[in-house]
């Protein structure tokens, strides 16, 4: 397995739209492994291709913590099939935006029919932390960033703050785990 380089923001190639996945082969699960250990190195509980520089539409999760069995999702072309009417919010961060969080209201619950690393269609049922996750990886297929759900006074503030680390190349802080998606 392959550690991949993370785009961070603003970057143009996360503001495009990912490409449906035609098969799940050879090369769709080894991007698949390369992602998970990438997404574990980091560390964060969710990745997106598009992170990784790739358009298609593929995401990882784990959400498992430090110590705990590993929970790998693999999930090729994710369509949610039900949102629940309730919201939550969630602080929300992201390995493309390091060191940046927000409070992000989305739907409390989601049903996410996907392909899996063997090409079956599957369906997961996702509350709390797992549904916050999984659609911002979503997300990320569409162009989509956390920033995109809230005030544009508080993104660019932030794209700005980024923009201006990116051109100081200051290494990243640590990452908080529980909170970098
Ligand atoms: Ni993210």
């Amino acid at each position: 397995m392959a550690l991949l380089p993370i785009i961070t923001a603003p970057d143009p190639r996360l503001k495009q739209v990912a490409a449906p996945v035609e098969r799940i082969d050879e090369e769709v699960r080894r991007l698949m492994d390369d992602m998970l250990a990438t997404m574990q190195d980091a560390p964060g509980i969710g990745l997106a291709a598009p992170q990784v520089g790739v358009l298609k539409r593929v995401i990882v999760l784990d959400l498992a913590r430090e110590g705990e069995e590993p929970q790998p999702y693999r999930m090729a072309n994710p369509e949610l099939t039900w949102v629940s009417d309730e919201d939550a919010s969630y602080e929300e961060g992201c390995l493309s935006l390091p060191d940046h969080y927000a409070e992000v209201v989305r739907p409390a619950a989601v049903k996410v029919r996907y392909l899996d690393h063997e090409g079956e269609i599957r369906e997961l049922a996702a509350d709390g932390l797992l549904a916050t996750c999984v659609q911002h990886e979503m997300d990320h297929l569409d162009g989509i960033l956390f920033v995109d759900h809230i005030s544009a006074l508080k993104r660019n503030m932030i794209l700005r703050k980024l923009l201006k680390a990116k051109k100081s190349s200051k290494p990243a802080r640590e990452h908080d785990a529980a909170h970098a998606l």
